[in-house]
């Protein structure tokens, strides 16, 4: 039994997670706090919006005081931390809104289910969804591991290190129970249009040039974001605390999780 506070619930990832909870956990409750930036849009969510177990809010994970007075209303026994700036070319051109919500945020949540769940820790969950973009880059061949040295190369990747390790630091530090999974790129419904799938598809269909970076050599991942909630929703329950585990997709379409 949870009450979750679902950060990011209305963006991509966040909204197929939020529709996997609802539905599959009708005894737990979710609340969906979202700023609804650009990339938030409560249409991704219109079938489970009046549902009994869901909760939406608006506003932004930066703010110190809606989070206390949400964590002493809903009282919530876990997080799951969606709530992002995640575009790699919008960071490039303002890096700054990407600190402050990848890592300021993600720091203010940390510190609220730090300061509500002291003295009882047991059974309380903090997610952080992150990326293996944390690792860098890859040559021709290879794979990453969790044992890969972060190397992030974006004002988004540098964030989203940034803010693992800021996760992590509160579990050593103060036995936050957290628990952190990096994925490779997700596709599937609901894609922001400037992401590289929906924008190639949308190109197409108009009949104008694919935007493919360098000479089009570099090789990416892709996890189909149905299959990724699914391996966040047995995480969540079943996997070790501070553990990060990459998620990725693999040529049977399968997401091996150990
Ligand atoms: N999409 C991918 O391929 C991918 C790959 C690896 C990791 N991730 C990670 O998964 C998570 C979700 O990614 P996504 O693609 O769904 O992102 P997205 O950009 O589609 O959605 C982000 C959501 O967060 C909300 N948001 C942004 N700033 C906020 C703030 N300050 N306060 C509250 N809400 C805020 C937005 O309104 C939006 O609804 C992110 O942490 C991202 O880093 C995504």
């Amino acid at each position: 039994m949870h009450t979750i506070l679902l950060t990011g619930g209305a963006g991509f990832i966040g909204s197929h997670l939020t529709r996997l909870f609802v539905r599959k956990y009708p005894q737990y409750k979710i609340v969906n706090l979202d700023k609804l930036t650009y990339a938030g849009n409560l249409e991704n969510l219109r079938d489970i919006e009046n549902e009994p177990n869901y909760h939406f809010v608006k506003g932004d994970i930066t703010n110190l005081e809606l989070l206390r007075k949400l964590f002493a209303e809903h009282r919530f026994t876990a997080v799951l931390h969606c709530a992002a700036e995640s575009h790699v070319d919008r960071s490039i051109t303002d890096p700054l809104a990407f600190i402050t919500t990848n890592v300021l945020g993600t720091a203010a949540l940390l510190q609220t289910a730090k300061e509500s769940w002291t003295g009882n820790m047991e059974n309380k969950v903090f997610y952080h969804i992150s990326t293996d973009e944390v690792y860098g880059s890859l040559g021709e061949t290879g794979f990453f591991t969790e044992e890969t040295a972060y190397d992030p190369r974006s004002p988004y990747s540098a964030s989203k290190a940034s803010s693992d390790h800021m996760v992590r630091a509160f579990y050593h530090t103060y036995k936050l129970p957290v628990k952190i999974s990096n994925c490779s790129n997700n596709y599937g419904p609901y894609h922001f249009p400037e992401k590289l799938i929906p924008l190639c598809i949308h190109n197409i269909i108009s009949n104008k040039p694919l935007p493919i970076y360098g000479k089009g050599e570099n090789v990416r991942d892709w996890l189909y974001v149905e299959d990724h909630v699914k391996a966040i929703d047995v995480v969540f329950h079943t996997g070790k605390l501070a553990k990060p585990i990459i998620l990725a997709g693999t040529m049977s379409g399968q997401i091996l999780i150990w």
